[in-house]
């Protein structure tokens, strides 16, 4: 009885000891993981593009977009209007943070939307309309977002000599 009696706090005093040690390996884990995700969310912070740097990839497809349409080229035509889409899709994903990209849906994706018509139609007169609204639609919103210093007009001349349109 007596031996009992001394091995229940024993017992109980090792117990706490492991729990207080395994609370202690958790929280240094959960500190190596918080700096870790800190760490890499810098890292992306550092490497993904901005919003500017995908309007700029987004000014180069319009600009194809509109030589394509013109010249007939309408596979082309399809692909740059894709290329359009898939950038803002990607700026709608990784650029939450900026309202703007809520607007896309609003102020660009019915455009999109004409000149995907127009392109199935093989339709030049249906798409050069289209290619206007289009154009209007990015200085709309260059204009509603204070960055209305952007102009965008329908271009002169194809962004590359090395591509056939
Ligand atoms: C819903 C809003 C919105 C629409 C639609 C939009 N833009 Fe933009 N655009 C912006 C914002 C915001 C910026 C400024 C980004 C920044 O802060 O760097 C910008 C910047 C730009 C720039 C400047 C990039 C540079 O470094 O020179 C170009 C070029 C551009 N847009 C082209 C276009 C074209 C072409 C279209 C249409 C096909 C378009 N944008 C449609 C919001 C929009």
């Amino acid at each position: 009885m007596r031996f009992f009696l001394l091995f229940i706090p024993i017992l109980f005093i090792s117990g706490c000891t492991d729990n207080r040690t395994t609370l202690k390996t958790l929280q240094s884990e959960i500190n190596y993981l918080n700096a870790k995700n800190d760490s890499l969310e810098k890292e992306i912070q550092s490497v993904k593009p901005g919003l500017g740097d995908l309007m700029l990839m987004i000014q180069v497809h319009h600009n194809k977009l509109y030589f394509a349409g013109r010249e007939g080229n309408w596979p082309l035509a399809q692909f740059e209007h894709d290329e359009i889409m898939e950038i803002l899709k990607q700026a709608e994903d990784i650029e939450k943070e900026r309202s703007e990209v809520k607007l896309f849906h609003v102020m660009i994706y019915p455009q999109l939307d004409s000149i995907q018509q127009a392109v199935k139609s093989k339709d030049g007169d249906r798409f050069n309309s289209a290619f206007t609204n289009l154009t209007n639609a990015c200085n709309n919103c260059h204009t509603n977002t204070k960055f209305n210093f952007n102009k965008i007009i329908i271009p002169e001349r194809p962004p590359y000599s090395n591509q056939e349109f």
